[in-house]
């Protein structure tokens, strides 16, 4: 290796270093980030706020039915049971399907329909024909089968929203020989 050939490598290794920094100068200053003024993230909300309110939706329970059946609408529930007629009759002395049928099934006792072979937790949540489907219960049982009559043979996942619900029984109240009183 002769001089002129040792210079070029130098030359090169320098021409190497000057670009290295050239770009990580560049990309400083593109990329520069302002010192935060305070350290660490802000959390929007206050924990402790909103566990509490939490707490207090779980205590006040699930929504009340009965105020939204006055203004409720049967014809629009009528189109909502759709989703129920794969496995419920509901005229009167109509045969049960997958599930017994619902003629007059405001205030009926609950796992009470004749012929109708109910699960045990059906059995269990009617404690002998003490609990009848009024209009919170079957409100709760629609909104969420499994989770309200855990062990149900049900295989429904629900109507989760209350208009819907509130239409829907509004048109199971007038399946009956004598309409429940509206709440
Ligand atoms: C996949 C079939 C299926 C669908 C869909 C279904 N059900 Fe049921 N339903 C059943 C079965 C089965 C039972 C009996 C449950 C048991 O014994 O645990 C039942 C029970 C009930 C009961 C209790 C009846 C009683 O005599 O105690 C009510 C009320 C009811 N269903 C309403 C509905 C409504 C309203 C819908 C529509 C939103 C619906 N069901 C959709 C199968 C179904």
């Amino acid at each position: 290796m002769d001089s002129f050939e040792v210079t070029k490598v130098v030359g090169g290794l320098l021409a190497a270093v000057f670009v290295i920094f050239t770009v990580s100068i560049v990309s400083d200053a593109i990329f520069e980030s302002p010192a935060p003024e305070q350290e660490g993230f802000v959390i929007a909300a206050a924990e402790g706020e909103s566990e509490a309110g939490a707490e207090a939706k779980e205590e006040a329970g699930p929504e009340p039915i009965a105020p939204l059946l006055a203004s409720a609408d049967a014809a629009a529930g009528e189109k909502v049971f759709k989703k129920c007629a794969a496995c419920h009759t509901v005229d009167d002395g109509g045969a049960n399907k997958v599930g017994p049928n619902l003629w007059g099934i405001v205030n009926r006792p609950a796992a009470s329909h004749e012929g109708f072979s109910y699960s045990a937790a059906m059995k269990e949540f009617a404690q002998g024909g003490a609990t009848v489907w009024d209009y919170e219960h079957l409100s709760e049982f629609i909104a969420a089968p499994k989770k309200y009559v855990k062990g149900t043979a049900m295989g429904f996942a629900g109507v989760k929203k209350i208009e819907e619900r509130a239409d829907l029984i509004a048109y199971l109240r007038t399946l009956a020989t004598e309409p429940a009183p509206l709440p």
